[in-house]
């Protein structure tokens, strides 16, 4: 499968990509309210470890509607076929960042620690509040300690891996936890730092070209999809299910598709050549985003695919720096065979969920 061609391109936001602009005063308003929240409650490894403490829940699920209306309109999932929008752009100085932690446990150490003058707690409210006006945020037990917000920040021995802490390698295009029935419907990723203006990859399926044939092969349940490294390498107990690589909803396609973790090894040459095509196309359509400091990036992880081209790494505390959340779209339904999956064990950490389910 080529995997070149992503590196050449450091377009800054061509025009595919559908852009929402978000006033300044509405920024704010955002920015002002995770204040008072974390003022509030005070930075403390208590909260800030997993950002599941029930009184910060409480807070986030109580106020996300106090904010404005634009705010609201901003961060509803992409309209286009293109499947990501580009969100400008949140407040933010580059010197309330402090140093770039070199991992998540860092991150999440650092946010936690009230004699920092630069904790990003406040920033981790912040894109709480913001997922939360786009549907329900949710983490993962097994990845960044079932920290709600994740860090993505280059990390020492990690260089080559395909994960989120990787640099100097293509990060390949990818759906997010594309081996579990309950991933994300929408990623949002918010920039904080990125001097080098390293450029995040996107493809949508709706804007690739196969033929009757090579979709109807991809619908089939074929292979499986293993976890990746970020939740560990010890697997080989459990089920693995084979899945569909091609979807609906409503009428549109939808993809799951992670050829690093997918044993392609095992296929028939007719699948092989399916697959390889639907690579080739998404490569074709493939986009770049370079994110700036206060820009977020929304992904629909049922349409696109998304990755990264390689960097090099500067350790010295002025790395990329992203904040990253999925979240479900609780309208969004998923195809039937898929609740059949378990998983591989993998368990959410969805507490907005549970809030609503009292609720109603
Ligand atoms: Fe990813």
């Amino acid at each position: 499968m080529a995997k070149s061609v992503l590196s050449e391109r450091q377009t800054l936001h061509p025009s595919e990509l559908e852009r929402r602009e978000l006033p300044a005063e509405a920024g704010q308003s955002v920015r002002a309210l995770a204040q008072e929240i974390t003022v509030t409650l005070g930075a403390s490894p208590a909260i800030t470890t997993t950002l599941s403490d029930a009184t910060l829940l409480r807070h986030i699920e109580d106020r996300y509607t106090e904010l404005p209306e634009v705010v609201h309109q901003v961060m509803r999932a992409p309209a286009t076929a293109a499947g990501v929008t580009v969100i400008g752009q949140l407040p933010l100085c580059d010197t309330e960042l402090g140093t770039t932690p070199v991992d998540w446990r860092q991150a999440a150490e650092w946010a936690g620690d009230p004699d920092r003058a630069s904790s990003s707690f406040a920033l981790d409210v912040t894109m709480l509040l913001l997922a939360r006006c786009a549907g329900e945020p949710f983490g993962w037990q097994g990845q960044q300690g079932g920290r709600l917000v994740n860090n993505i920040v280059p990390t020492p021995g990690h260089e080559q891996e395909q994960s989120g802490a990787s640099s100097t390698t293509l990060l390949s295009p990818h759906t997010e936890d594309a081996f579990h029935p309950q991933r994300a419907n929408l990623l949002m990723l918010g920039c904080l730092r990125n001097p080098d203006r390293v450029g995040t990859t996107v493809s949508s399926v709706r804007r690739v070209e196969l033929d009757a044939a090579q979709r109807e092969r991809l619908r089939r349940r074929e292979l499986p999809i293993l976890p990746d490294v970020s939740y560990g390498d010890d697997f080989d107990t459990e089920p693995a299910p084979a899945v569909a690589t091609l979807g609906d909803d409503d009428g549109g396609l939808t993809l799951r598709f992670d050829p690093a973790y997918t044993p392609l090894d095992s296929a028939d040459g007719e699948f092989l050549a399916a697959y390889d095509r639907l690579a080739t196309e998404l490569e074709r359509v493939c986009i770049t985003a370079a994110l700036t400091p206060g820009e977020l990036l929304l992904v629909d992880n049922d349409v696109v695919v998304h990755g990264r081209v390689p960097f090099t790494p500067r350790y010295d505390g002025t790395d990329r720096w992203l904040k990253r959340v999925n979240i479900r779209l609780p309208q969004r339904r998923r195809a039937a065979a898929e609740a059949t999956e378990n998983g591989y064990g993998q368990r959410v950490v969805a507490p907005f969920r549970t809030i609503r389910g009292n609720r109603s």
